[in-house]
């Protein structure tokens, strides 16, 4: 098998392989959020992330701050029905972990028990690795999110790459290496420069999952819909794997035209009395 192939699995990832794969052959994420794009991406994918980026890509909404538990466990169980292999994580909504770590470990034990997910991931900040250690000490597989966390958007004024200033660099190591030494099997790199993702990468001991975040890292993660080419709007790291805008725009235009000049539905497309 080349080291390109996409393995052939008879049964789901755990996250102890997750880990294993620190430096070898890099971990393919994407995001789900229903139940046939899971199937179709299930047999590519090593991760399937149920992101919260859904309230922005599926419910419209402005940004990841309004999603709650209830969207989680929906889109969680409807790409559960699809993942047959993939190890699934699902993202814990802002305000449903950083209360307490008893709030923490509820909902995430929520979160798992109605998805049938194998893993939460939290965005990190300076509390995080408490609430890590916490869960991944009562049998919750945790993944980590450092670098840019769009659930900190209010505080920090916008999505803005991490890593310009010095400061900031040591904050992404220091949060990364927190992470994976509080119990994070992986750790997701968002919006940070080349070198940073590099330092993380060679510095934390789990494999590091970027986005925006170079080839530098353990495995890559993108918005799926970002990829397809599905928004008007795409930010730089995203590479365009088809454009799906476009084609569906054309198909429903072309539906229209049939409907508006009766040549949809055909006699074939009909059902006749025998
Ligand atoms: O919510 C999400 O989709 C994410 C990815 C961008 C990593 O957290």
């Amino acid at each position: 098998m080349s080291s390109q192939a996409a393995p052939t699995r008879a049964k789901r990832l755990t996250a102890p392989e997750i880990q294993k794969r620190k430096g070898q052959i890099p971990l393919v994420t994407l995001t789900a959020y229903t139940t046939p794009m899971a199937e179709i991406m299930d047999p590519h994918c090593d991760i399937l992330l149920v992101g919260d980026s859904l309230g922005m890509v599926v419910h419209g909404l402005p940004n990841t701050i309004g999603v709650t538990m209830d969207m989680m466990i929906l889109h969680g169980q409807a790409v559960m029905r699809g993942a047959k292999t993939a190890f699934v994580v699902i993202d814990m909504p802002f305000g449903s972990y950083e209360a307490s770590l008893e709030q923490a470990f509820t909902n995430a034990v929520r979160l798992l028990k109605e998805t049938g997910a194998q893993a939460v991931k939290l965005e990190s900040g300076p509390t995080v690795a408490e609430t890590i250690r916490y869960l991944t000490l009562r049998g919750i597989a945790v993944m980590g999110h450092v670098g840019l966390r769009p659930q900190a958007l209010n505080v920090e004024g916008g999505f803005k790459a991490k890593g310009r200033t010095e400061d900031e660099r040591a904050k992404v190591i220091k949060e990364a290496q927190d992470s994976a030494d509080a119990g994070a099997f992986a750790i997701v790199v968002e919006g940070v420069a080349a070198d940073l993702a590099g330092e993380v990468t060679r510095l934390v001991s789990v494999p590091t999952i970027g986005i925006g975040a170079s080839n530098a890292c353990d495995g890559q993660v993108l918005v799926t819909d970002d990829m397809l080419g599905l928004f008007d709007w795409t930010p730089k790291f995203v590479r365009h794997y088809a454009d799906l805008r476009t084609q569906i725009g054309a198909a429903v235009e072309s539906y229209a035209k049939d409907v508006r000049d009766r040549s949809f539905p055909a006699p074939e497309e009909t059902y006749f009395a025998k």
